[in-house]
């Protein structure tokens, strides 16, 4: 497993959207592999592959508590089946959006359907964080950012400072 460098705003590539997965093989595992030990490194509870550069439709996710066994989860080719009509708000952050949170309003409940790590089929039910985090992830695999779901003038200014810092950085 590596650690890969994570790709922040205002950077385009993560404005791609990213293609299918063709098939869970060993090459495949081993972007999943290297996504988690990345995720787990930052910190962070999700990643979407196309955040370390990668623009293929994989997530990668953990939601256990510090004290709890760590619960990884991997999705290929990920699909939301029946949003709820009732929505929930939390305060999300994102790895590609460091040092930001602010709340998102999304579907509460939404099933997930997708390929596992072996590329078994399964069928997801979320709630909660869980639903929140899934969503926030599949966005990415749009090319979408949880910033978009802000008002312009909040985003605007979030990609200003992000900017500003990448370019002090570069100094
Ligand atoms: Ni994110």
């Amino acid at each position: 497993m590596a650690i890969r460098p994570i790709i922040t705003a205002p950077d385009p590539r993560l404005r791609q959207v990213s293609k299918p997965v063709e098939k869970v093989d060993d090459a495949l595992r081993t972007l999943m592999d290297d996504m988690l030990e990345t995720m787990y490194d930052a910190p962070g509870i999700g990643l979407a592959a196309i955040q370390i550069g990668e623009p293929v439709r994989v997530i990668v996710m953990d939601l256990a508590k510090e004290d709890e066994e760590p619960q990884p989860r991997y999705f290929a080719n990920p699909e939301i089946l029946d949003p709820s009509e009732d929505l929930s708000v939390y305060e999300e952050g994102c790895l590609s959006v460091p040092e930001y949170y602010d709340e998102v309003e999304r579907p509460a409940r939404c099933r997930v359907k997708y390929l596992d790590y072996h590329g078994e089929p399964q069928i997801l039910e979320t709630e909660g964080l869980l639903a929140t985090c899934i969503q926030h992830e599949m966005d990415h695999l749009e090319g979408v950012l949880f910033i978009d779901h802000l008002s312009r003038l909040k985003r605007d200014r979030v990609l200003r400072k992000l900017k500003k810092e990448q370019r002090l950085a570069a100094e």
